[in-house]
C-alpha cells in the first residue's frame, strides 16, 4: 500500500511517501525542511515562529514529496494518510494535522494519527529499499532519546507499548542543548558538543574534569539530567572569563560521556530484566556516534544474540518516513471495522501536545 505521512510536531516540516507490503518497505520520498537556521538566533525553539514557518513550508514540502516520489496520480494511488498528532508543540502539530485532515476529506482516504515517539521507534525499519522486510523480534526495549523526551519503552508486539522509565526532569537532548547554550558553542547543542568532544579525543587530552552520572545506580529505569547541566554551569562560572583552550573540548567530552554512561547503564539493565531480544536506539540523540558505538558494543559483549537496531542518522532526527512506517504496522493490526472507522477521522482527531506512551 502507498502511504502519505506528514510530521510537524516540533521544528521540522516533513512529508514522505512510502510503498509498504509484506515483501518490504520502500521510501519513495522523504522531504524535511528544517527550521534550525531560524531558531539558531534565539538559541532554542520559539513556538510561534515555528508554527508560522510550518504554515509557509507545508505545501511546498508536500508538493515536493509527491513530485519526487515518482507516483503519478497521488489521489488514486495513496491508500492511507497519516500524521503526527502528539506529543509536541500544539501550534506546530495543528498545521500538519489540518493539512492531513483536508487531504483525507478531499481524497476520501482513511486518516491514521500516530504518536511521534512511536514514529521514532519505527525509523529503524525505514531505511531505503529493504527487501525482505526487516522486523522486530519481541520483546524489544526501546531507548527513545530526543530533544523533548528520554524514555525506555517495552514493546511486546506491534500494538503493545509500555513506558518503563523516563526522565524526571530534562531530556538528554535538552541537556545537550542547554549545556551548549551556556558554553556558547552553537545550536542545536547535540552535534556541537559531539564535535568538540571528538576534538578532545583526537588530541588525546587527559581530562581532569569529572561530572556526576545522575541516577546511574538506582534500580529503576528513570533518568535525571538537569543536575548535569547545573554542574557544568558551576564549573564554567568558577573559571571566570579565562577558561583554557582545552576547557571547551574537555567539558564537552565529559558531559557527552556522562550522558552516555547513564543511558547505556539503564538500557542494559532494562534489556536484562525484560529478557529483550531486540534493543532499539532512536530519536535525535541517537544520531550521536559515540552513543551508537558504545551502546552497540556493550550490548554485544553482554549478549551477542541480542539484535541492536538504530536508524540511519538522517532518520534519527524528525522526519515523516518514520511516521509512515509506524502507520503501516499499526494499520496491519486493525480489524476491518477499525480500518473503516479511519475514514471519519478527519472530523475527529485533535492535537495532543502531552500524548504519552503509558
Ligand atoms: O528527535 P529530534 O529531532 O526532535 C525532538 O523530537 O525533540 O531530536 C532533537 C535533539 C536535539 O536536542 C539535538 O541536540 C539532539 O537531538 N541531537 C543530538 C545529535 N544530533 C541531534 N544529540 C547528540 N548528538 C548528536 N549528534
Ligand atoms: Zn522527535
Amino acid at each position: 500500500m502507498i502511504i502519505l505521512a506528514i510530521e510537524t510536531s516540533c521544528d521540522e516540516t516533513a512529508a514522505s511517501l512510502i510503498e509498504a507490503s509484506e515483501r518490504g518497505i520502500v521510501v519513495k520520498s522523504n522531504i524535511v525542511s528544517s527550521q534550525i537556521n531560524i531558531h539558531r538566533q534565539y538559541g532554542g525553539i520559539v513556538p510561534e515562529v515555528a508554527a508560522r514557518a510550518h504554515i509557509e513550508k507545508i505545501l511546498p514540502v508536500l508538493k515536493q514529496a509527491i513530485a519526487t516520489s515518482g507516483i503519478k496520480h497521488p489521489e488514486s494511488s495513496i491508500q492511507l494518510v497519516t500524521v503526527t498528532h502528539g506529543p509536541g508543540l500544539v501550534t506546530s502539530l495543528l498545521v500538519g494535522l489540518e493539512t492531513a485532515k483536508i487531504l483525507s476529506y478531499v481524497w476520501q482516504k482513511p486518516l491514521m494519527p500516530i504518536n511521534h515517539l512511536i514514529g521514532h521507534i519505527y525509523a529503524c525499519l525505514a531505511s531505503n529499499s529493504q527487501f525482505p522486510i526487516l522486523n522486530f523480534q519481541f520483546p524489544a526495549v526501546c531507548l527513545v532519546v530526543s530533544g523533548g523526551h528520554t524514555e525506555l519503552v517495552l514493546m511486546e508486539n506491534h500494538h503493545q507499548f509500555k513506558k518503563i522509565g523516563q526522565t524526571l526532569d530534562d531530556a538528554a537532548g535538552e541537556c545537550f542543548d542547554k549545556v551548549a547554550k551556556l558554553l556558547n558553542i552553537g545550536y542545536p547543542g547535540g552535534p556541537a558538543i559531539a564535535r568538540y568532544a571528538k576534538l578532545s579525543s583526537i588530541r588525546n587530552l587527559v581530562s581532569s574534569i569529572q561530572l556526576p552520572r545522575p541516577m546511574i545506580n538506582t534500580k529503576d529505569y528513570n533518568f535525571s539530567f538537569s543536575g548535569l547541566k547545573t554542574a557544568v554551569l558551576y564549573k564554567t562560572r568558577k573559571l571566570g572569563k579565562s577558561p583554557t583552550r582545552q576547557y571547551i573540548p574537555e567539558i564537552c567530552r565529559e558531559v557527552q560521556q556522562a550522558i552516555i554512561d547513564v543511558l547505556v547503564a539503564k538500557t542494559l539493565r532494562a534489556a536484562r530484566d525484560f529478557s529483550a531480544k531486540t534493543v532499539i536506539l532512536c530519536g535525535g540523540v541517537a544520531a550521536n556516534d559515540e552513543l551508537r558505538g558504545q551502546l552497540g558494543q556493550k550490548l554485544k559483549t553482554k549478549n551477542p544474540k541480542l539484535h541492536f537496531l538504530v536508524p540511519p542518522k538522517n532518520l534519527c532526527t524528525d522526519n515523516a518516513a518514520m511516521i509512515a512506517v509506524a502507520a503501516y504496522f499499526q494499520y496491519q493490526h486493525l480489524s476491518a471495522k477499525e480500518k473503516n472507522k479511519l475514514k471519519n477521522n478527519w472530523q475527529k482527531i485533535e492535537p495532543d501536545p502531552n500524548l504519552e506512551i503509558i
